[in-house]
């Protein structure tokens, strides 16, 4: 009698990580680079929450004003250029 795998035995197995996925996954995690004399630039997913926890938006790849001269903050409308921010 011939023995034939079962599907569901075979995908409830959790599969091995190679270092190639790892890298995948590192480079999926968000990350916050401050830019010399401009913004804030975020790179990958980012949960926007509220003071409950509640998630209100997600937004990939932004940059958040530092300068505090945008007229679309949070977000950097390249206002910082104008105004000479240096910081
Ligand atoms: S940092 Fe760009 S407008 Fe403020």
């Amino acid at each position: 009698m011939e023995m034939l795998a079962s599907p569901l035995a075979s995908s409830a197995r959790l599969p091995r990580l190679t270092n190639q996925d790892k890298e995948q996954q590192m480079s999926e995690r968000p990350k916050i680079f401050v830019k010399p004399n401009g913004s804030i630039r975020v790179t990958g997913a980012v949960d926007f929450v509220d003071a409950d926890g509640n998630v209100i938006e997600t937004k990939e790849n932004f940059s958040l004003c530092r300068c505090g001269n945008s007229k679309e903050k949070p977000y950097c409308d390249g206002s910082h250029r104008e105004a000479g921010f240096q910081g």
